[in-house]
């Protein structure tokens, strides 16, 4: 493989991430999670994720290059995240990509965490087709992106007005008795379950909403409804079909997702839809995201589950495209922005 060698860091949020590409190519992808130590909290705690990052980052960057097998001093730049996410996390990662570029005296690239999960899918897939359109859905975000060049151009055309799609998932396993992070136990449970067993809310799809709110998302009434509709089983003393509520909410939450994502492709003329961000793991949204593309003729990406949720190869895949194509480095003294804009 042949291009720019490029570390990458990731603390925007509950993860210790260190990636390394040449190019176009994963050399290794290193994840710490801290995420056991926010369950009993039932949602991640920025402090407590902020001091799992400082413990965590020697050793991963150490791992990253041993499974690369690279030295630090072979590198030709290093790339952080440097936002959106929690401040006092994104600032860890920050100052340990200073001091090494500092004193490595490498470049420096600070990069858009939203954009690094659409740069992701090039070490996956290969070069990404622009534009592109992105639907990048997690526990902290949920964003519609049109992308006509990762490294200086991306376009939001539309976010979550509330609650992000996996903050849903996590809040709805939560009233269904189901362990953090929910996700992943509601995709397992709801396949045994009705999706069709109750009708709950699609959010901004309809009327005024629709109109004001054409690539917007909001799932803040949809947890609601399912909260209310368990809570009035268990008022009545019957028991909660667990299987099938959890069900209906995906269903919920992936047609709602899909449609507006297809309708934006159809809207802007694009021809390629790519799914990131953790939720992208789940089973019905992959499906569903498949069976509408194919049927307007959009090419679906989405890159395998470990590249969709946090994780260093991300940034270091974005560096790669920042070096390649002659951008210039971030400032030494560049901040961590928790709401930075793509
Ligand atoms: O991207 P990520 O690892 O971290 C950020 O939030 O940035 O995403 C984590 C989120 C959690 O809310 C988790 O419940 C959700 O992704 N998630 C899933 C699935 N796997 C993870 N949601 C639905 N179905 C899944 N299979
Ligand atoms: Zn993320």
């Amino acid at each position: 493989a042949d291009g720019p060698l490029v570390l990458g860091i990731e603390t925007s949020c509950d993860e210790t991430g260190v990636g390394i590409v040449r190019g176009q190519t994963l050399l290794a992808d290193v994840i710490a999670s801290s995420v056991q130590e926010h369950a009993r909290f039932g949602g991640v705690v920025p402090e407590v994720a902020s001091r799992a990052h400082l413990e965590a980052m020697i050793p991963t960057i150490d791992a990253a290059c041993q499974r690369a097998g690279v030295r630090l001093r072979d590198l030709d730049a290093i790339a952080v995240t440097s936002g959106p996410g929690l401040s006092g996390a994104l600032l860890v990662g920050l100052a340990s990509a200073k001091a090494l570029a500092l004193a490595l005296d490498k470049p420096l690239y600070g990069v858009n965490h939203l954009a690094s999960h659409v740069a992701v899918d090039i070490v996956e897939h290969g070069p990404l087709p622009e534009p592109t359109a992105a639907l990048l859905v997690s526990g902290g975000h949920s964003n519609l992106l049109l992308v006509p060049d990762i490294t200086n151009d991306i376009r939001s055309l539309g976010s979550t007005i509330d609650d992000a799609a996996g903050e849903a998932f996590d809040k709805v396993a939560r009233v269904l008795g189901l362990p953090f992070p929910g996700g992943p136990h509601i995709d397992r449970v709801a396949r045994e379950g009705d999706a069709a067993y109750v009708t709950f809310p699609r959010g901004l799809t309809s009327g005024r909403d629709m109109e004001r709110h054409r690539f917007d998302y909001s799932f803040s009434g949809l947890k609601t409804a399912v909260a209310r509709w368990v809570e009035a089983r268990e008022r009545d003393g019957q028991p909660v079909p667990v299987a099938d509520v959890a069900a209906s909410f995906q269903e919920a939450v992936t047609d709602v997702l899909t449609r507006k994502a297809v309708l934006a492709c159809r809207e802007h003329g694009v021809d390629d839809l790519l799914i990131g961000g953790g939720v992208a793991a789940n089973s019905r949204l992959r499906a569903m995201a498949q069976e509408r593309c194919d049927a307007a003729g959009i090419r679906l990406r989405v890159p395998r589950p470990g590249l969709c949720t946090d994780n260093g190869a991300m940034v270091a895949a974005l560096g790669a495209q920042l070096v390649e194509r002659g951008r210039a480095p971030s400032d030494l003294a560049i901040p961590a922005d928790s709401s930075l804009p793509v």
